[in-house]
């Protein structure tokens, strides 16, 4: 089996930390004044949540969910399954979904739909990556830092086969027919 290495670095480091400080701005501004939680859905968002979280500048509440829909390789299982992690506390409050891409649509559809469940004051989306690509559902995204191009992509969070989420940046890998070690 081929080792697979990155092949082409698609965001570097230092853009992603430019534009994170501007949407924070952003949805600091946006927020002043509101009662934020900010949710981000494991795994894939947790490098974002991190980077996001710290530059803003209005108070918040960070929570986590869990949403699985890959089941290793990099296709797409279908079917989107949403955990609470921990007691979520919602009604009333302004919800900010943090995901790491948004990409056929399925995942944030259901994040949505389900925490919609909760009765929030409001209840926006911010993804890392908008993916360009048709969608099985289109879900309105309200803040997103990066577009790309539909390739699989990993680092900065985002995973194959739950490697390459350490990456300080955005790549696209040389193959996908093999595991990231020798
Ligand atoms: P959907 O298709 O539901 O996908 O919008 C969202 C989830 O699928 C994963 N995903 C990716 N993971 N590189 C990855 O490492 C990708 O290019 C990619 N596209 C989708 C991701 O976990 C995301 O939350
Ligand atoms: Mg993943």
């Amino acid at each position: 089996m081929a080792a697979m290495q990155v092949e082409r670095v698609l965001i570097d480091a230092a853009a992603i930390g430019e534009r994170i400080g501007a949407l924070a701005g952003e949805i600091s501004r946006d927020y002043a004044g509101k009662d934020l939680v900010l949710i981000a859905a494991l795994k894939g968002a947790y490098v974002f949540m991190a980077d996001l979280s710290r530059c803003l500048d209005v108070p918040h509440h960070i929570e986590f969910v869990r949403a699985a829909s890959y089941h290793g390789g990099t296709e797409s299982s279908g079917s989107v399954e949403v955990q609470t992690v921990g007691n979520l506390d919602i009604a009333g409050r302004h919800v900010l979904v943090v995901e790491d891409i948004y990409d056929t649509g399925l995942t944030v559809y259901q994040l949505r739909e389900a925490l919609l469940e909760q009765e929030p004051a409001s209840l926006e989306m911010c993804v890392f990556l908008h993916k360009e690509r048709a969608r099985l559902r289109e879900v309105d995204i309200r803040y997103r830092a990066f577009h790309v191009p539909d390739v699989f992509v990993v680092g900065y969070g985002l995973d194959f086969d739950q490697y390459y989420r350490n990456l300080p940046y955005v790549a696209v890998l040389s193959s996908t027919d093999g595991p990231p070690y020798p």
